[in-house]
């Protein structure tokens, strides 16, 4: 297709070519340290460019029935299907889909593992340990209900198990913060893992990112995996698709209040939520020259602000903006907000083509509710 199949703004615009790029480097991760790769679907599910990913990772987890579904249907591969609860309703349909089956606690663990009898069972560990910066999305938390602590208390389940899943990184950059951490684990959990056959390091290590050590991480991935006698997961989301996706918007209004403002076809609330639920400034490129402008939101609320960023000339009505990296916990968490228009997904394939792959309507909006 060409170009001009463009949809109207707002738009998410994934660029197969900055994806491909991404797997690249968990090819060669792959490669090197023995590690698979499954998509975590939580970060990005936005299934048409699945025919790329899955040529270069193994399979998908999931968090939910939906996803562990979509998984399964969408991507193919190995189908690691975890939740933090399973409700009864749920778990056979669950296990239907996958061939893994992660629980979160060891109740969770004795109620199902009859149901999940005929695949592979394992259960998250909680190191205690994590490198997020924000409580909100730290599973080491105080009080965490993410995974179990107490290697007493584990041990003897081990019959009903063969692996682990331990997710305790998060937007970790520091590949001596992740070896630490590793260490810690294998201290804590040492017991555990020896008997164990598999190990899911979960996501939030950002090895795809520039500059990253990756021959250092792999050497320690494989050292981790022969010492235990496990083949090692890794569960990327923002790795996989980092940087490979903009929001483009189109500015509707300026005004000037003391400062420069530009309202755009979009909203933070709606389309980029994350950056509200962190605080977070959106990020725009290459943010540089003479006119500093905010960039608000077309929702009602006061503080839809994607950020305050440098351009070269005055913005004006029918400008385009495009935000940066608007691939990871973005799409999976647009909503309908307002009824602001929901962003079309467009694909630039690696031939330079746009291709349009799904626009939304009012009749998208109306079914959203009854
Ligand atoms: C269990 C698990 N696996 C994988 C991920 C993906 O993490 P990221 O997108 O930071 O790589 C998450 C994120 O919360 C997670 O909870």
């Amino acid at each position: 297709m060409s170009a001009s199949s463009e949809p109207r703004t707002p738009y998410y615009l994934i660029d197969k070519s900055k994806l491909l790029a991404n797997m690249q480097k968990i090819d060669r991760v792959r490669e090197q340290s023995g590690a698979k790769a499954l998509l975590a679907l939580k970060c990005f599910a936005t299934w048409s460019v699945f025919d790329l990913m899955r040529e270069h990772m193994d399979g998908t987890t999931s968090s939910s029935l939906n996803e562990v579904r979509l998984g399964r249907q969408r991507f193919g591969g190995e189908t690691h299907a975890y939740s933090v609860a399973w409700a009864d309703h749920e778990i056979d349909e669950a296990v239907s889909y996958s061939d893994k089956i992660i629980f979160n606690s060891i109740q969770q663990l004795e109620r199902f593992a009859g149901n999940a009898a005929g695949i592979v069972r394992g259960l998250r560990l909680n190191p205690g340990v994590s490198s997020s910066s924000f409580d909100l999305a730290d599973p080491a938390r105080s009080f965490s209900r993410l995974g179990e602590w107490d290697q007493e208390k584990v041990l003897p389940v081990m019959d009903k198990i063969t692996g682990f899943m331990i997710h305790n990184n998060c937007e970790n950059s520091d590949f001596g913060l992740f070896s630490r951490m590793l260490d810690q684990i294998e201290e804590r959990f040492g017991e555990l893992l020896k008997r164990a056959e598999w190990v899911s390091l979960g996501g939030g290590i950002h090895f795809t990112g520039e500059g990253y050590p990756i021959d250092d991480f792999c050497a320690r991935l494989k050292a981790f995996s022969q010492k235990f006698g496990v083949q090692v997961y890794l569960e990327p989301g923002e790795a996989s698709i980092t940087k490979s996706t903009t929001l483009e918007v189109t500015v509707l209004d300026t005004l000037f209040n003391g400062k420069h403002l530009a309202v755009v076809d979009s909203s933070i609330e709606a389309h980029m939520l994350d950056l509200l639920i962190y605080r977070e400034n959106a990020k725009i490129a290459p943010n540089q020259g003479d006119h500093e402008i905010m960039i608000c939101g077309k929702s009602c609320l006061a503080g839809d602000i994607f950020g305050t960023f440098r351009f070269p000339e005055p913005l004006k009505v029918g400008d385009r903006i495009s935000v940066q990296d608007a691939a990871g916990y973005t799409m999976v968490k647009k909503n309908w907000f307002n009824g602001v228009a929901m962003p079309a997904i467009a694909i630039r394939e690696l031939d330079g083509s746009i291709r349009t792959v799904r626009e939304f309507g009012y009749d998208d909006y109306e079914s959203s509710l009854s």
